[in-house]
This record gives C-alpha cells, structure tokens and sequence, in this order.
C-alpha cells in the first residue's frame, strides 16, 4: 500500500494549462490570449532595455558574488519598493511605521501577508476576494486555512464595476473580514472603481473596522501613471488605514520568472512596526530562508538611479500604450468594421493588461476549436497576446462567436 494512496487528483491550473495547449498546438493561425505575460507587437515576449542595461551592470560589477540576501531580502530594494507604491513622502515611511519584506513576486508577498493574517490577525477569519476573481487568491487564502467569500464587483449587464453591489457585499460581511482589493488593473477584468468610488469603499471599510489587503501587481502598467496606478493605495494611508500591500514586478519590469516583490505593512505605530517587522523575518525564514537575489538587484539599480529610472517608465509607457492601442483597433473592428452585435465600448473603458469580453464559455470553446485562440472560459482575455497581426483575425473570431454560438454561461 503506497504511503499516497490517498493522494486526489488536482486539476490542472486553469492559466498555466492553456498556455500548455496553446504551446502543443500546431496550427499558424493560433493566438494565446491566455496567461497575463506582455508580447510585443511581433507576439515575443519583451526584455526592456531598461532591464538589459541593468543585467550589464550587474555583470561587469567586480564586486558581485552570490552570498545570502538578508532574511527580509536587499534593503535598498525593499525600501525603493516602498516609496514607489506608497509614496516618496508617504507619513507612513517618514514615521516609520512601514515594513517591508522582499517576496517571492505578488503571489509571493499574498502568501506571506495571508500567512501572517492567519496566525496573528484575530478579528475575522473570513477573507473577501472579488468575484470574479484571479483563482490563485482564493487558492492562497484557502491554503493558509482563511474561510473564503466573494464580494460582488462585476456587472454582467455592463461590463463595468458592479459598485452598489460591491458596496452591499462589503456592508453585509463580517466585521473585522480581510478585504482583498486590487490595487490597479483588476484581474481579471480590468475594470477600476473611480477615485469617487474608492474614497466610499473606504468609508465602508472603516466604518465595518475590516482589514485591507491590497494587491498591486501592474503598477505604471495599468495606466502609463505611476501615481495615477498608486492612488487607491496611497488614499488608505492617508486616511491612516493599517493595510498590507502584496507588490509585484513582474509586468512592470517584465521580470516574470525572476520572482521579484514584496510585502509592505502599514500599521499604526513605530512599536507595532517592529513587533511586525520580526514576524515577517520568522515566516520568510521558515518558508523561502531568503529571498532571490537577481531580480531584486535589478530593480533596485533602475529604481535609485534616476537616468535608469526615467527609462524604465518610458519602457512600461510603451508596453501600456501598445495595449491601449490594441484595445482601440479591437474595438474598431468590432464597431465599425464587423458592426458585431452587442456593445463593445468596455474593450476600451477597462484597463491594464485583461479585458472582460463577456464572451461565454460555449463561445470560448469555439474560439479555441475552431480559431486556436487561447483563452480562460470566463471570457478574460490578456490584451498582451493581441497584435497587429492577429487583431483582425481575433475580431472576425469573436463577431463569428457572437452571431453564432448563443447558448448562455454562467461563470
Ligand atoms: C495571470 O493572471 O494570467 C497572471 O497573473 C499569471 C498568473 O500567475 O496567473
């Protein structure tokens, strides 16, 4: 009898599988709009050269060996990091009550943050995620043992934010719930609430005493903006919310396999830091030791430099304004070329690296069958994989899908 027999079979990762298929497919005409990862307009993914620059440093750099970053990872990074999200002149920074710990990219710094929320955060052991949601939350609030609800934040009808259901969700759970938000670009429909919205969200937030999680993963990316993308979080602290702030670099600096980010803690005073700041040592010990060096380095030499600095936004300029430019052509087919019934003016409202098409699951499948375009059953698609190429050819796929397939999902 094996020692696993009990072991169950897992599905396999809704994202990463179709990027699988879209791999072992043959046809020429195939098109992966599946996993968020930004393509240029030839479909190739994009080093920055910003990034290149940064990897020649580091190579010609005498000085450089492959000792052990600290348990919180390389201290100039994790505090450029910080200032980057919450701000050059956050009051948090200068009062000295924001931590920082370097993580094993966004999904990463949401494993640690849920971790420590799970062993020292008491009032609620309930964790509200969006729905609908990017799958891999729910599957860390879970793994850490957190008892998981969706709020209500799409519309189906408009394809925008459902924010009075948002607000009713947040007013009728628990109080103390975590409350995990997006910080920019929500994945996976690229859907924002406005400043307007936010500052109400927040007043809801505090008045039900929930915990805010944020989760930024496309700063500059999502609008071209650094600060326009920081603003809901920078809010909160100013409201002088304590909050967690899961950072990634990944989309901004294309540095996907790299694992580079953090988690930043905001809380009410020094002493709390400090309390904060040992904990998150002890957890990063006892999962990661300490975290991957490359990256982090990379980063932190584009972020304290100010040449390489302005290079790096304009570099993620361009990767935001390609995919504003595909949304554009997409919706012009769709519109004006195809007149494909429906309305598509949220290709171009929504932002960031997906877009919600409201396309059904039954049409998603004909897209893959009969077209060989990759993409999740809930209609997401990743902006990223669009083209000048396979713009048009996306766009007849989708107006065929449109006309033809109409039995109704629910996902
Ligand atoms: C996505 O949502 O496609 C990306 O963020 C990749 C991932 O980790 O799921």
């Amino acid at each position: 009898m094996s020692f696993f027999a009990e072991v169950p079979l897992a599905p396999p990762d809704v994202i990463f599988h179709l990027t699988a298929s879209y791999q072992a497919d043959t046809d020429a005409k195939k098109v992966n709009l599946g996993v968020g990862a930004y393509r240029d307009d030839n479909g190739k993914p994009w080093v920055l050269p910003v990034v290149q620059k940064a990897k020649q440093v580091l190579l010609n750099d005498p000085n450089l060996n492959h000792e052990y970053l600290t348990i919180r990872g390389l201290p100039s990074f994790t505090e450029a990091a910080a200032k980057l999200i919450l701000g050059p002149d956050s009051p948090a920074i200068a009062e000295n009550r924001a931590v920082s710990a370097q993580s094993i990219s966004g999904t990463g710094a949401v494993y640690l943050g849920a971790l420590f929320l799970s062993r020292f955060y008491s009032k609620s052991k309930t964790v509200l995620i969006s729905n609908p949601t990017w799958a891999n939350h729910k599957a860390i609030f879970e793994m850490v043992g957190l008892d998981v609800q969706q709020y209500n934040y799409y519309d189906r009808e408009t394809n925008g934010l459902d924010f009075e259901g948002m607000i009713s969700s947040l007013e009728a759970a628990p109080e103390g719930a975590i409350v995990l938000l997006h910080a920019c670009a929500h994945n996976p429909t690229g859907v924002d609430p406005t400043m307007d919205q936010w500052k109400k969200i927040a007043e809801v937030i505090k008045a039900k005493k929930q915990f805010t999680f944020f989760d930024c993963a496309y700063q500059g990316f999502a609008s071209g903006n650094l600060d326009r993308d920081a603003a809901a979080v920078r809010y909160f602290v100013d409201q002088g919310f304590e909050l967690f702030v899961a950072q990634s670099f990944a989309k901004n600096f294309g540095l996907y396999g790299e694992r580079c980010g953090a988690l930043h803690v905001v809380s009410q005073n020094s002493e709390i830091n400090n309390n904060v700041k040992s904990q998150l040592e002890k957890l990063n010990r006892a999962t990661i030791s300490n975290p991957p060096a490359f990256g982090a380095r990379i980063v932190s030499l584009v972020l304290n430099d100010p040449t390489l600095f302005q290079e790096w936004v304009d570099d993620f300029q361009i990767m935001a304004n390609r995919i504003k430019e595909m949304r554009q052509k997409l919706f012009h087919y769709l519109t004006e070329e195809l007149k494909t019934p429906g309305t598509w003016n949220h290709i171009v409202d929504q932002i960031g690296m997906f877009s919600f098409t409201g396309l059904t699951a039954p049409q998603v499948k004909v897209l893959k069958e009969k077209y060989h375009v990759y993409l999740t059953d809930n209609g997401r698609i990743s902006m990223a994989g669009l083209n000048t190429g396979n713009v048009e050819y996306f766009a007849r796929a989708v107006d065929d899908v449109v006309r033809n397939v109409h039995q109704k999902s629910q996902i």
